[in-house]
């Protein structure tokens, strides 16, 4: 998957575009989905996770793969709109979606429509009952059962998220009494960033059991089931890659009993990270190197304001994302801290890294960073310019976010 990032081709990029960059190989997305359709079961309908990077170019090129679109906000519903997608192929989560959205979302027309409350549930009926329309929507379940392998749990403990899987009698009740309401789906979301094919075919077994037993409970009739996903990928020393293939064996009985037994149910997958996170470089340009107390420090011009994942947010302990320098062989190899312009101790995109020694103008790259990069980072700190988005597709070389000066046009000048 790494070959596509040699050090002629980096180097081109970052002179031709400029860097700080972040660049994408639409291959590599391809190939994981191919991956996903090859061995996960073909009753299960893959949603792409915007979230995990919205550029509408790239969410255009994953739909136009077969591939449906998880959205959570007003602006990723205008990104899936501008990248063509049919509302048909769009579900809507969030658990704070407010009034004017829910009016949104019913206009359009939205498929997987899933509601995170009880209280929620009834001012999707009153929105309903004020444009006169009748609204299927689906439930999340926050299951009672946490995820062992997540390293972010979404489910399983007190959460935000979803209503909890003991007080869906309760929540089915409620909806009988709502009259501009129908449930058609039922929804779950165990946690992120799981390496284990086990522990994820654990939790689409049990979430396709729940939904078996509530559909007889309740003699529902239901469109979807959603089992969640979580597909992770490694980033740090000692992971290893989730073996796909050995999902889709293991989670390949649950999911044929459920779909034979109900026939006319979807079963829905999300996955943002594993489809894009292995396809995106980002680029820095080295700008100064130095020593302080024997450390040796390379300062670039990108950093955590655009990726702050490679600044370890999210892990208890701070690792390093997989870092390449890409310059011609040299003699020397230092351990560096890989800093960017920040006036803070904490932008660090790398620490303690060994690499060749560095020299200004040294082009270097944190790979696998496709996925919860420029969406996830505080891009306002500090107001440096956003980076260039450069999706490479075959020969071509897309820019598909031009670098961006002025990052906050919403803001005025009040005299
Ligand atoms: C409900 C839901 N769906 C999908 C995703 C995408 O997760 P990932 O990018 O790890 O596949 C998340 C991530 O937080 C999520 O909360």
């Amino acid at each position: 998957m790494m070959s596509g990032w040699d050090s002629e081709k980096m180097i081109g990029l970052a002179e031709r575009y400029g860097t700080p960059l972040y660049v994408y190989d639409l291959a590599i997305v391809r190939e994981k989905i191919r991956k996903i359709r090859e061995h996960i079961h073909p009753a299960v309908c893959l949603f792409y996770s915007l979230k995990a990077n919205p550029n509408t170019t790239l969410v255009r090129k994953i739909y136009e793969t077969g591939t449906n679109l998880e959205i959570c906000s007003l602006y990723e519903l205008k990104v899936a709109q501008m990248a063509g997608c049919s509302p048909k192929h769009m579900l809507y989560l969030g658990p704070g979606k407010s009034r004017q959205e829910i009016r949104q979302i019913i206009d359009c027309g939205i498929r997987y429509v899933v509601a995170e409350s009880m209280q929620e549930l009834e001012v999707i009926n009153q929105v309903a009952e004020e444009t006169g329309k009748s609204v299927q929507v689906g439930v999340r379940i926050n299951p009672a059962v946490a995820v062992k392998g997540a390293r972010l749990q979404m489910g399983g403990a007190a959460r935000q998220f979803g209503i909890d899987e003991q007080q869906f009698d309760e929540m089915a009740a409620l909806i009988r009494r709502l009259p501009r309401i129908r449930l058609t789906g039922i929804h779950t979301y165990h946690g992120t960033r799981i390496l284990s094919a086990q522990v994820i075919a654990e939790n689409i077994a049990y979430i396709l059991q729940f939904a078996d037993r509530v559909i007889e409970r309740h003699r529902l009739t239901l469109d979807y089931v959603g089992v969640g996903g979580g597909m992770g990928v490694a980033y740090f020393d000692g992971e290893s890659d989730l073996d796909i293939a050995r999902l889709g064996h293991l989670s390949q009985r649950s999911i044929e009993a459920f779909a034979a037994k109900h026939k006319g149910t979807s079963i829905l997958m999300e996955s943002g990270r594993y489809i894009v996170a292995e396809a995106g470089m980002y680029l820095a340009k080295v700008l100064y190197t130095k020593v302080s107390q024997d450390v040796h420090f390379a300062i670039t011009n990108g950093g955590t304001h655009h990726h702050m994942a490679a600044g370890g947010m999210g892990n208890a302990f701070r690792k390093n994302f997989p870092v390449r320098a890409f310059v011609p062989e040299r003699q020397q190899v230092h351990r560096y801290h890989v800093s960017g312009p920040l006036c803070t101790p904490n932008d660090l995109i790398a620490k303690h890294v060994s690499l060749p020694q560095l020299q200004p103008g040294d082009i270097i790259g944190i790979a696998r960073s496709g996925a919860y990069g420029l969406t996830a980072s505080p891009v306002l700190f500090l107001s440096h310019a956003l980076p260039r988005e450069v999706l490479l597709d075959g020969g071509h070389e897309l820019i598909v976010r031009e670098r961006d000066e002025y990052m906050v046009p919403a803001v005025r000048l009040v005299m």
